[in-house]
């Protein structure tokens, strides 16, 4: 049966920027999110080889440290003219000082190494996989993409990570280029969010959300 989240929840994340936009999209909800980073939990080693397994590998962790529900998300960008690079290693191709000038440049050389040109070769899409573990072992997993195509030079310095290259089909402006609430707000009517992340969200908030005003 599926539960209701309320209370204490735990963001199983070090990255500021994925923690700022899970604040933003867990404020309507009355929950009270606390970072295991704010908490000094260690960073569980990721061997996973699935999105999914790498946000359980997250998730599990912070749950047992600190006897509360855990909400981890795995992310990342996936080419397609890439083989899916860098996916899973999105993270890792900025290197431990977390840079993602030289990671975007390693995206467009390798693109170019393989002379894709046109915006079809430079088809991408984000990936989000969210998953909640509550202290007991129940788990729940949602996610989210989103597609478009890596553009070259990066535009726009909002977001974080890939967010300067990557062209979502249907708009004009990257990520970089877009508002905080352009990529990740929820839509009032309902209708689908556009970040891969939000995407995941909004499965999750109808699954397990109730807003405050219900209370
Ligand atoms: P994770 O912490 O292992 O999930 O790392 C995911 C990595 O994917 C991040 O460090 C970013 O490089 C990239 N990524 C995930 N989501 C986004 C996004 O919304 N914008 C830009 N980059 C992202």
């Amino acid at each position: 049966m599926s539960r209701t989240l309320s209370g204490k929840l735990v963001i199983a994340t070090h990255n500021k920027g994925k923690l700022a936009e899970m604040r933003e999209l867990l404020a309507p909800y009355g929950v009270e999110a606390i970072s295991a980073g704010e908490l000094n939990l260690p960073e569980p080693d990721e061997t996973g080889f699935m999105f999914s397994e790498n946000a359980a590998i997250k998730s599990r962790a912070a749950a047992k440290a600190t006897g509360l529900p855990a909400l981890a998300d795995d992310s990342g960008v996936c080419v397609d003219a890439l083989d899916g690079a860098p996916g899973l290693f999105s993270a890792n191709w900025a290197g431990p000082g977390k840079n993602f000038a030289p990671a975007m440049e390693r995206v467009e050389k390798e693109l170019q190494m393989r002379e894709a040109t046109t915006p079809e070769q430079r088809r991408a899409h984000f990936v989000s996989a969210l998953i909640v573990t509550w202290p007991d072992g129940h788990e729940e997993l949602f996610e989210g993409r989103v597609f478009g195509r890596v553009v070259w030079p990066p535009r726009g310095t909002n977001g974080f990570g890939y967010d300067p290259m990557f062209l979502p089909d249907g708009h004009q402006r990257t990520f970089g280029e877009m508002s905080a609430e352009e990529k990740h707000g929820l839509p009032a009517d309902g209708s689908e969010a556009l970040s891969h992340r939000a995407r995941a969200f909004q499965k999750l908030a109808r699954a397990l959300l109730r807003a405050k005003t219900d209370a």
